[in-house]
């Protein structure tokens, strides 16, 4: 988990700690990242297999890579620790391009050359690893509390069908998500911009975990 010990990351790796996967929390600082583990385990209120790890050692001991830290700093993050990826890796983009990263407006998102941040992340790290764009519309918010189910959809894209099948298993790890199959690498776009939406909503309505519920079709099993 890039950036496990700040919101995004720190409610993720809570949920997957839990459902007993071995989640590395990485951070620039171990100090952090170790924090954020205790925090964690103390949260989980059982043992977990959670670890506090700088970024690059998540990288190299990780299988699936998740990537939550603000777009600003996607793109330097990924090449700082692009030689530490190996083939046949997964990793998954969660930040989404809000203009909050060059100062502007959460509710709205800048424009990205390679179509959004996750299409982005592909051209950065090795071509052996497998780019997913997921959770990117799970707010923070509902991560963080394991004792209430998160009550809302993930959104899978990759042009990597098996990485995909992966990450829509990751769904099912946390409470009350479902995971649907949203097609190609190219739909991080619409997915990004829904996270907006939200933002905007959370404002509008004052709530902090508006989400996202599919209706008229099941879930992927
Ligand atoms: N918060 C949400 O509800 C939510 C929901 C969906 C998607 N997202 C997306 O998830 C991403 C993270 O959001 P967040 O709210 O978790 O952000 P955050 O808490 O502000 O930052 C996450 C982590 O990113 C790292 N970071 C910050 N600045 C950095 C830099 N310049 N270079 C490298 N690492 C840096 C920090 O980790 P260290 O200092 O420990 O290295 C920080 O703890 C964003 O792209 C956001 O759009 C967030």
């Amino acid at each position: 988990m890039l950036g496990g010990a700040g919101e995004e990351g720190f409610g993720l790796a809570l949920r997957w700690a839990i459902a007993g996967h071995q989640v590395f929390v990485g951070s620039r600082s171990t100090d952090r990242a170790v924090e954020a583990a205790k925090t964690i385990t103390q949260t989980a209120g059982r043992p977990v297999r959670v670890s506090g790890v700088s970024n690059e050692n998540a990288v190299a001991q990780a299988d699936i890579v998740v990537v939550t830290v603000p777009f600003a700093a996607l793109i330097e993050t990924l090449r700082t620790l692009k030689p530490k990826f190996r083939s046949g890796q997964i990793l998954v983009n969660v930040s989404v391009p809000l203009e909050t990263s060059i100062g502007g407006r959460a509710t709205r998102t800048v424009g990205v050359w390679a179509g959004s941040a996750g299409e982005l992340a592909a051209t950065v790290v090795p071509n052996t690893v497998g780019v997913v764009t997921a959770f990117n519309n799970v707010s923070a918010e509902l991560l963080k509390d394991p004792s209430k189910p998160v009550d809302c959809d993930v959104f899978v894209c990759s042009n990597d069908e098996n990485a995909k099948k992966i990450v829509l298993d990751l769904v099912k790890g946390i409470a009350g998500a479902r995971g649907f199959d949203a097609g190609g690498l190219e739909n991080s776009r619409t997915i990004e911009q829904i996270t907006a939406l939200l933002v905007s909503l959370n404002i509008r309505y004052k709530v902090k975990s508006a989400g996202l519920r599919v209706t008229g079709i099941s879930p992927v099993s």
